[in-house]
């Protein structure tokens, strides 16, 4: 999870097509997708309910990408477990949901999970201070949460920029992911600034063809590397 490896690129099934899941996965990862991106609310910590364990299992079965738990849910600790036996390999916290955030993290650690913290927009990087050595990932929201095919909040270039200065100054490797808004005008940007993992939901499965979309995509955030 380096720049040296390009961009990866992770489909949000919150626009997938639920009736026909397993299908639209096998799609996107036809294309070349390098994560499958889970969208978990629970109704409370954003105004909006989704899905849980249970179908992270049934996706689990049906691919061998890694599955990316991003819990927009309250007190995410009570349900790190069932995440991770479901077959998470990536789970994502919000700070404010998690009063004992570095327990939360050395759980999710714990077992053999990649752990993130998620900043909404309004959250500083100052909340990172005192964990940075204790994730494997930063997904920075350039939307707030709650909901796909949301408009792109542009300060969250800038503040993808000071993230990377930010780790690179603490001499760690940790990736940035971006959530929010991302598509063909906005991937570019924002791979530029220093994001290496790059969700879309909308941009992927609002396309007639997901599978394309993918590549597409890819090429776009490629784009200002390439001369
Ligand atoms: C929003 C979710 C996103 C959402 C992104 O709360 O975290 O992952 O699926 O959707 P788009 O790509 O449409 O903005
Ligand atoms: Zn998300």
């Amino acid at each position: 999870m380096t720049t040296d490896l390009g961009v990866k690129i992770a489909p949000s099934i919150l626009s997938a097509d639920f009736a026909r899941l397993g299908d639209q996965i096998r799609l996107v990862e036809d294309g070349g997708a390098d994560i499958v991106h889970v969208d978990v609310m629970d109704g409370h910590f954003v105004p909006n309910i989704t899905i849980g364990p249970p179908v992270v299992a049934a996706i689990r079965k049906i691919t061998g990408l890694p599955l990316d738990c991003h819990l927009m849910i309250d007190r995410p600790e009570r349900f790190i477990d069932d995440f991770a036996d479901a077959g998470a390999n990536m789970i994502s916290v919000h700070p404010e949901a998690s009063i004992h955030l570095h327990r939360t993290l050395a759980a999710i650690r714990a077992r053999d999970c990649l752990a993130g913290v998620v900043l909404n927009p309004s959250t500083p990087l100052s909340v990172l201070d005192e964990v940075l050595g204790s994730i494997d990932f930063i997904l920075v929201m350039s939307v707030n949460p709650g909901f796909g095919g949301q408009k792109f909040i542009e300060h969250s270039l800038d503040k993808v920029r000071r993230l990377r200065s930010m780790i690179a100054v603490r001499g760690l490797q940790i990736a940035i992911e971006i959530d929010g808004g991302i598509g063909m005008s906005t991937a570019g940007p924002v791979a530029e600034a220093g994001a290496e993992l790059l969700v879309a939901g909308s941009a992927i499965f609002g396309d007639p063809d997901p599978k394309g979309a993918v590549g597409r995509l890819r090429r776009a955030a490629m784009a200002p590397f390439t001369v």
